[in-house]
């Protein structure tokens, strides 16, 4: 089988050159992103890191919150308060779609879309003197071992421009998942979306869930190994959106895409993988990073259907 190293750099020989997708310009300020980036780092179980690239580069989480955070509210008010305000089931809609809202019972389908994910945002609050905002650059801090920070110009440009999201929180509101603080549950969803990190870092947020949630490095533990399964099952049927079936079938692996290019999955037991590049598809999914992981699942037989052992 050829060395893992090698085949990172063929990966990013092979599609560094494909400039398909577009970057995420309904965020004014992920417009104008270098569009030539392109970084794949792999994280094992036993700390090994792998990469090629642009792996150092920061650039903003987005939606690859999501399962984070939502991860973080599980562990702190269960399974069946979250159950009863944010569904798991795939919506087989964009991410950013409200229609679901209207039908059935009027929760988000899951976490890992817009409506899900500002609800969650919504139940993290300040706790013990930290505020809430501390509180999930803390979480993504465990997650990677470093320090993080606040794009503000990213937060801004989202906050200004945030029409879709501010009508999917006032219906979340009327249909009273959420409470009467709106606008800090939305503010929350925007700084979580613009904390910044870099490929190594999702490796390792990636392999610490593949690590039933002991950090590789830290050995501490950042996630109850009893949740692993409701946060992988989600990003493995949610977290691709309106393309998870297709993700599925190709790939096989939980996973979660953001708008800025980040992506990574979890081969459970074994690794975590990570992407960016910041052209994406009509789903919301870098496209070079798509190509790269599949690629790469195929390359060491790592979906979760057809292990190599
Ligand atoms: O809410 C938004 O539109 C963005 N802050 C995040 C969306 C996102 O990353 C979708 N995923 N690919």
């Amino acid at each position: 089988m050829i060395n893992m190293n090698q085949f990172l750099l063929e990966l990013h020989q092979k599609y560094g050159p494909l400039n398909e997708g577009q970057t995420a310009n309904y965020i004014p300020e992920l417009a104008s992103v270098k569009t030539n980036q392109f970084g794949i780092a792999i994280v094992t179980c036993d700390g090994q890191i792998y990469s090629v690239g642009q792996t150092n580069t920061d650039f903003t989480l987005q939606s690859v919150s999501k399962p984070f955070v939502y991860a973080m509210a599980l562990q702190e008010f269960g399974r069946e308060f979250m159950r009863s305000h944010v569904g798991v089931e795939p919506s087989g809609e964009a991410f950013n779609s409200i229609v679901e809202l209207e039908k059935r019972t009027h929760r988000p389908y899951n976490p890992m879309i817009n409506s899900g994910a500002i609800a969650v945002s919504s139940f993290i609050k300040d706790k013990n003197g930290i505020s809430r905002e501390q509180r999930v650059l803390n979480l993504f801090s465990q997650y990677t071992n470093r320090e993080h920070v606040i794009d503000d110009k990213v937060f801004y440009s989202e906050k200004e421009t945030a029409h879709r999201n501010r009508s999917i929180a006032h219906l979340l509101r009327h249909f009273n998942v959420i409470g009467d603080d709106i606008d800090e549950s939305l503010d929350l969803y925007f700084k979580q979306c613009s904390v910044l990190v870099n490929t190594i870092d999702l490796a390792f947020m990636a392999a610490t869930l593949a690590n039933n949630g002991i950090q590789p490095l830290t050995q501490k533990k950042v996630l109850d190994k009893e949740f692993i399964p409701d946060v992988l099952s989600l990003m493995f049927t949610c977290g691709m959106y309106d393309s998870a079936g297709e993700w599925a079938y190709t790939v096989g692996l939980p996973a979660k895409s953001g708008v800025s290019g980040g992506l990574l999955a979890v081969v459970p037991g074994k690794m975590g993988i990570a992407t960016y590049s910041p052209l994406i598809d009509s789903h919301g999914h870098s496209v070079r990073g798509v190509k790269a992981i599949t690629d790469l699942v195929r390359m060491y037989k790592l979906s979760i259907f057809n292990r190599a052992q």
